[in-house]
């Protein structure tokens, strides 16, 4: 009670504060933990949230959402369409105290700064590369038992290997053990290659002797191919004729993949910028009013392993650039039932 009334003032500070910068005012949903269901096995904050991938795969570990951090309006739009909660704005404003107490903290901070598709300026990047400075700060604050930071598999080799090892240096040094591995998502059930690298870490002095097992998932046998996806007959993604002759098939580096219900292989991974035609990489399905077109919204969909009932009340520009950015669901969810499991160790 008195906890919820703490929680309560810090909000209206919070809100108040908002309004005096004249940011764009948030529902306040998240602070209220009251609502929240109360069999859950821990709790989470899910920052650089998106659409909230990474939120379906710890609620799926049974983990409960108590904060939410994501500064772009139409990711917040999808978020709050699927999870009835709008979340907090930019993370480089919210301090830790403004964050109510919990267990793990999820952090896909944004990749572009370390990504081969970007110019990988790292930690010079001006808005984006000190991110993880607000992720060890809120690390350092509040002292959670657990973290899982996600990112682009390029993390590893950014500035031939300082960059990672500053990182890694860094959440050693305010106390955790940390694993990392770099997973693709092919090996959880989903017809994409998408290979990112997961960072684990656990609060060494919660554990006897500090001594902390964790075991990456295993992955499944079982892989699962596009052709299984594809609607047939789709309307309104078609790409023209002239877009192809003149651009997808025009070059000689253009290597489009061309799929179609006999394709039998998982596709490369679907980036943020899918809908600008990527010759170089990108998929696309014989199909349609011209013979070719884009993924469909569906089909994006099951590619990122979200559930189909999810909902996406967005332009479909948006949709690529939403799914493109997001995390593969089951292998969060994988990751995080592996991370209960060290967290049962607890000494108590
Ligand atoms: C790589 S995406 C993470 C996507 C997420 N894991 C998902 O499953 O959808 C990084 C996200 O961080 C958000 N972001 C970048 N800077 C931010 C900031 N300062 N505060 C809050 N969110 C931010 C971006 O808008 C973007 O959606």
């Amino acid at each position: 009670m008195v906890k919820d009334k703490k929680e309560r003032i810090l909000q209206k500070m919070f809100m108040a504060k908002i309004k005096q910068k004249k940011q764009k005012i948030i529902t306040p949903t998240l602070f209220d933990t009251s609502k929240k269901k109360k069999n859950h096995e821990f709790t989470f904050i899910d920052l650089f949230a998106g659409v909230g991938g990474t939120r379906l795969g710890f609620e799926r570990a049974g983990g409960e959402c108590v904060f939410t951090s994501e500064w772009d309006s139409s990711c917040q739009k999808t978020y709050q369409a699927n999870f009835g909660e709008l979340p907090y704005g930019d993370i480089t404003k919210i301090k830790e105290t403004e964050i109510p107490a919990f267990d793990i903290l999820i952090a896909g901070f944004p990749c572009q700064p370390f990504s081969s598709i970007g110019k990988r300026q790292g930690f010079m990047h001006a808005t984006q590369g000190t991110l993880f400075y607000d992720v060890l700060r809120i690390i350092k604050g509040k002292k959670n038992k657990a973290f899982l930071l996600e990112n682009v598999g390029g993390l590893v080799t950014h500035d031939k290997g300082n960059t990672f090892k500053t990182i890694l240096e860094a959440l050693d040094k305010v106390g955790y053990k940390v694993f990392y591995k770099i997973l693709n998502a092919a090996n959880y059930g989903v017809p994409q290659h998408r290979k990112r690298i997961y960072i684990v870490g656990f609060r060494r002095d919660l554990f006897k002797d500090e001594n902390i097992e964790f075991e990456f998932p295993e992955g499944t046998n079982n892989k699962d191919y596009i052709n299984k996806y594809l609607e047939k007959d789709v309307k309104g993604y078609s790409i023209s004729t002239h877009l192809q002759k003149n651009y997808l098939f025009k070059k000689k580096d253009g290597r489009p993949i061309i799929v179609d219900k006999n394709s039998k292989f998982q596709i490369k991974t679907l980036v943020s910028s899918y809908h600008k035609i990527q010759r170089l990489t990108g998929t696309f399905v014989k199909d349609g009013e011209t013979g070719l077109r884009l993924l469909t919204e569906k089909e994006c969909k099951a590619i990122m392993g979200f559930p189909k009932n999810f909902i996406i009340p967005v332009s479909r520009t948006q949709m690529y650039r939403q799914m493109g950015n997001s995390v593969v669901v089951p292998v969060i969810e994988a990751v995080a039932k592996q991370m209960v499991k060290t967290l049962s160790k607890i000494k108590k």
